[in-house]
């Protein structure tokens, strides 16, 4: 577990790094939009999603250096969805990563643009994978169509529409379900799925990496609104209670905080099952998958 967690630095240090590089410097015209981009994908977060990728890539045995591009791509797509989801019109945050919410920085306008910059830069860069890793084109082409769906109206964002238009409502256990898997899940299995066909996974590894997703989306989420419970604003860099404040159903509220840890447990169990035919190189999702549940930010 020690040496898990060093890796995981160095590959959070490796991401940022890559995003440093791949973001538009604060210099360039127009400047106060590439600031705000900068704010909100730089210097924070745990880089989960970007690591899953390489991971995922690792443990079908491709080369990881070649996922650098769909690895910030993700790790784009995950802030602009925070920067978007803390918006007064939104889930109303004003604390992000332990620094103000790039609204409240920016303003609202510049936050809907820095978040709709940050989408489109991922595309570019995806597009790019073949020119500037060798993926091969007809790859490249599917890992964005993997994103797409994981980003969009049937992936993240349909998540993200329910979750909104279910404030203050009683939610059946379907329902809330159908938000975590889509507001949290869709995205780690874009990441996982992208990073599998870029490794050159067959179609059974693919299958099984999807469902150690989907299964891992859920711990995640679960854990998250766990978190929101009883964690501390210090340490998760976001405020508690929120969605109580908001009217939110959550696991905890819908199961209690006993049987949420319990059902987040069975999902790891889930995904650990999912990756019994895999090598040792699969060994980083396996700690991912125990850690995930016992984070405390
Ligand atoms: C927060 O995601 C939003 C959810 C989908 C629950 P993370 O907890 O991965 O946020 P960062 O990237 O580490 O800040
Ligand atoms: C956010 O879920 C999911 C996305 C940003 C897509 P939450 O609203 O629960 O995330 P936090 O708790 O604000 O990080
Ligand atoms: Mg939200
Ligand atoms: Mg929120
Ligand atoms: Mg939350």
């Amino acid at each position: 577990m020690e040496n898990f967690l060093t890796y995981w630095d160095t590959t959070a240090e490796k991401i940022e790094n890559i995003l440093e590089e791949k973001l538009p410097g604060v210099q360039v015209m127009p400047e106060l939009i590439h600031e705000a981009m900068r704010y909100s994908t730089l210097g924070g977060g745990k880089r989960l999603r970007g690591m899953l990728v390489m991971a995922a890539c690792e443990a079908v045995g491709g080369d990881v250096k070649q996922t650098d591009g769909l690895a910030a791509a993700v790790e784009m797509v995950h802030a602009y969805s925070l920067i978007h989801d803390d918006l007064p019109c939104m889930d109303d945050d004003d604390l992000r990563r332990g620094k103000p919410s790039n609204h409240r920085v920016y303003g609202d306008a510049m936050a809907v643009l820095a978040g709709d910059a940050l989408l489109t830069l991922a595309f570019e860069i995806l597009a790019q994978m073949p020119e500037d890793y060798g993926i091969c084109p007809s790859v490249a082409i599917k890992v964005i169509a993997e994103l797409s769906t994981g980003a969009g109206s049937q992936g993240m964002v349909g998540g993200q529409v329910i979750d909104i238009s279910s404030e203050g409502k009683k939610l059946t256990p379907q329902t809330l379900d159908y938000i975590h898997k889509h507001k949290t899940g869709a995205l780690i299995k874009a990441a996982l799925r992208g990073g599998a066909l870029i490794g050159g996974a067959s179609g059974k590894e693919l299958e099984l990496l999807t469902s150690y997703g989907e299964s891992l989306g859920m711990a995640f989420q679960i854990t998250d609104d766990i978190l929101d419970e009883i964690g501390h604003a210090d340490q998760l860099g976001k405020a508690i209670g929120a969605d109580r404040d908001k009217g939110k159903q959550t696991y905890p509220r819908l199961y209690g905080l006993e049987k949420s840890i319990e059902l987040a447990e069975a999902c790891v169990a889930e995904c650990l099952d999912a990756l019994k035919g895999f090598t040792c190189k699969a060994n980083i999702l396996r700690y991912l998958a125990t850690f995930i549940i016992q984070r405390d930010h």
